[in-house]
Parts: C-alpha cells; structure tokens; sequence
C-alpha cells in the first residue's frame, strides 16, 4: 500500500523522521542517574500525518507490519500487540497533559530492525509525539517530548525505561556524541572523530524485549541497593553520590547481585568519562579498550548479556582493526557496536558471518551506521522531506487516487 492509497483527504502532511539510536559506551546508566554517550543514527522511522476531519477517530498504518490500527481518542485502551502500545501510549499521555488533539491518520515506513537494541521504539514514540506537535500546533519543546515518550514507555508500555533513547533520536546533531548526564539533563556535545573507523552493527539476530521482566529487575535490584546504602549515608541520594569505598564498606549488607549491579554502574560511569576525553583528543585505541571492558562489566556483572553477543565480542577482540566491541542496549539480544578500521570491513564481516553461522546457525545482519541527525519535522503544502522517503507534494484529486478508487 502506498501512502497516497492510504489517506482519505487532501489534508496537507506533516512529515517527521525519526532516527534510531547507537550507544557508543554506558549501558544501563540512564536510569541510574548516570552518564551515556549514544547518538542518533541514519537509519529511521519515516511518517505522515494528515488531520482527517473527524473528531476522534484515528488511523495508523505500518507498512512494516502491513496492519492498520484504527482507535478513537476517548478511548484509549492497552493493546496486546506492543508497536501499537507506543502509538497508543504517546497519545495518551499527550491527552494525559491536556493536549487537545483531533482524528488523524498517519502512515509509517521503518527502516529500523526491531528487537535490535537500536531503539525502534523509542523513535517511533519520538516520531508520532513530534508528529502531532506539529500537525495540532501544540506548542511543545524537544525536552517536552522526550519525555512524554518516555513516560509513554513507562506507564503504557511497561518497560522503565530511562531517558537515553528518546534523548539521542530527538536531541541528536550530526557527527556528533552525545555525553548526556541523566542526572542533569546537561549534554556536551563532542565531535565524532572515528578517523579512519566506521561503526558497525552486527545483529545477532537474537531478538530482545526489555518490556520483558529482566531489565524492569536489574532497575529494581539497583534501587533496594541504593536503598540499603542511603540508610547507613543520609547524604546518599543517587549512585553518583557512592563511592567504591562506600560500597565497599556497605559490602556486607547487599546480596551479592546487589553489590555486583551497583558496582558495574560505578565502574561504568566512571568508564564513560574517560572515554569522553578519548574521544575529545582523539585516542581511538584507548577509547575501544573501554568499550571492551564496558562488555566484561555488563556480561560478568550486570549480567546481561548472552551467548551470541559474547561470541561475537570475542571474535572482534582477535582482530587488531578493531577497537573496541561490546553488546549495545538494553541486553539479552540485539547486536554489537564494533569501532573498526573502514577498509577492513567487508574481509570481516564475511568472516564473522561465517563463524556465527557455523556457531548459532544464524545469519548475523551486518549494519554500517554513522552519527546522525535528531528527529526531523516537514510539514504543510508542497513540502518535501529531506530525503524524498515519504515526500508529499499536492497533487489533483485524480492523481491522487487509483482508478478505482476515486472519490465520489
Ligand atoms: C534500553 C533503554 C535505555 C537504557 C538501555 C541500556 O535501551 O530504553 O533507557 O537503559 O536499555 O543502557
């Protein structure tokens, strides 16, 4: 179907791309008040959205799932199928504020693996929330509307997510890391100086859901941990303020998956700095040597990792054109981010096809990605977006629809 079959008025669009994410180092930081270094990416989500005339009823179509979910505004009820709790949950918690919005359509295109650790979800959340800022004029900044994704996330979808997604595929600029403090909300914005690198994907293929119960469970387990060392350090009020020493001498009273989950947040976090000012000066060969141990942390400590993307690491670790390689995102699946010397890629990446295939009898997907734009949004008559995916420009009505389609 394509998107002019779809739309049923001559509405003018509102177009908005919305990038998926890569995180170069400080996994499961976010929310725990940590540091992250991710950025958005050129691979997206693309969308159109046209007003409809009616005054609640709504129609989403994803030429991904070739489904159409079709809901009215006043009743906004949980789905079992999880794109459709996204779409759902950003308008809910649009309606939540306030935000009076009207029947709409809208037409999405994905060009994101889904279950990949590269974030679908929350650009897809980002992507329809500036979507129907522009298309209802409702006056919210790129702050407003990471949050409201995310809070999506939380309340509707389930997952507790932190913030790291939804900030990197709104706030991200191009060529760009992005050193964010979850704590603050302050980001530095340090130039991606990969030399003669590029980064890699490598898809393992094995498909994450962090709505699943583990990555709710290693939030929990680090927050009865915080607990039990803010009870013996009033002035405790987030892992930022605990030290190892600190940790240490609470030792005794954590459970030792406690103590092993607070530990890697500190060690990461300290980790994430000092890649900061590897990247900033250039040291690409110290910078990889963080990714790797941000991959031990999160496998031996954390906890999250799983046989495929061990593989994987290891094998990259043998090759010296690599720097650095470690799973990315929430865990349990999804791929590797690998920093590896350009011209040394297609020899590798057929070599570690092959040996995966022979390990897991899996194809891995191999995806080449540099540091890309934040969400971007086109809307009115005769616009077109910047890379002619879903462009609209006003045609006749007779164009508009296939023969046997044309409106009475
Ligand atoms: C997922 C979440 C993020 C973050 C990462 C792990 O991508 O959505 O908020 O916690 O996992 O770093």
């Amino acid at each position: 179907m394509s998107n002019n079959k779809f739309f049923k008025t001559n509405n003018p669009g509102v177009f908005v791309e919305s990038p998926g994410r890569i995180n170069l180092i400080g996994e499961h930081t976010d929310y725990n008040h940590g540091f992250v270094m991710p950025t958005a990416i050129d691979k997206k989500i693309y969308f159109e959205l046209r007003k409809n005339d009616t005054p609640t009823a709504c129609t989403i179509y994803s030429k991904t799932f070739n489904t159409r979910l079709n809901f009215d505004l006043r009743i906004i009820e949980k789905s079992s199928s999880t794109w459709e709790n996204y779409i759902l949950g950003v308008v809910n918690e649009l309606q939540k504020s306030g935000k009076k919005l009207e029947g709409f359509d809208c037409y999405i295109k994905s060009e994101l693996p889904i279950g990949a650790g590269i974030s679908s979800s929350a650009a897809l959340e980002c992507g329809l929330a500036s979507g129907l800022n522009k298309l209802f004029e409702l006056n919210l900044s790129k702050q407003e509307i990471v949050n409201l994704s995310q809070a999506a996330e939380n309340n509707f979808v389930g997952s507790q997510c932190g913030i790291m997604d939804q900030y990197a595929s709104v706030m991200s600029t191009k060529d760009h890391l992005i050193l964010l403090d979850c704590l603050s909300l302050e980001a530095e914005f340090i130039p991606a100086n990969f030399k003669s690198c590029k980064i890699l994907l490598i898809n393992s293929k094995i498909s994450h859901s962090i709505a699943d119960g583990e990555y709710n469970t290693r939030r929990k387990e680090c927050e009865s941990g915080l607990k039990i060392i803010r009870d013996q350090n009033e002035e405790v009020e987030t892992l930022r303020d605990v030290t190892l020493e600190l940790l240490d001498s609470c030792k005794s009273q954590l459970s030792e998956k406690q103590y092993h989950r607070v530990l890697y947040v500190l060690q990461e976090n300290k980790r994430v700095l000092e890649a900061a000012n590897f990247m900033r000066s250039g040291n690409l060969q110290s910078f990889g040597k963080l990714m790797y141990q941000s991959h031990y942390g999160l496998r031996n400590l954390y906890e999250v990792s799983c046989k495929e993307l061990d593989f994987l690491v290891k094998f990259s670790e043998e090759k010296d054109f690599i720097y650095g390689s470690r799973m990315m995102g929430g865990g349990f699946g999804g791929c590797t981010i690998n920093l590896i010397e350009e011209e040394d890629i297609a020899d590798f990446t057929e070599e570690v096809a092959i040996a995966y295939k022979n390990e897991f009898n899996i194809i891995p997907e191999m995806i080449t990605v540099v540091p890309g734009e934040g969400t971007l949004v086109k809307g009115g008559k005769n616009k077109k977006v910047r890379s002619g995916k879903l462009e609209y420009r006003e045609k006749s009505e007779k164009d508009k629809y296939p023969e046997n389609e044309q409106p009475k």
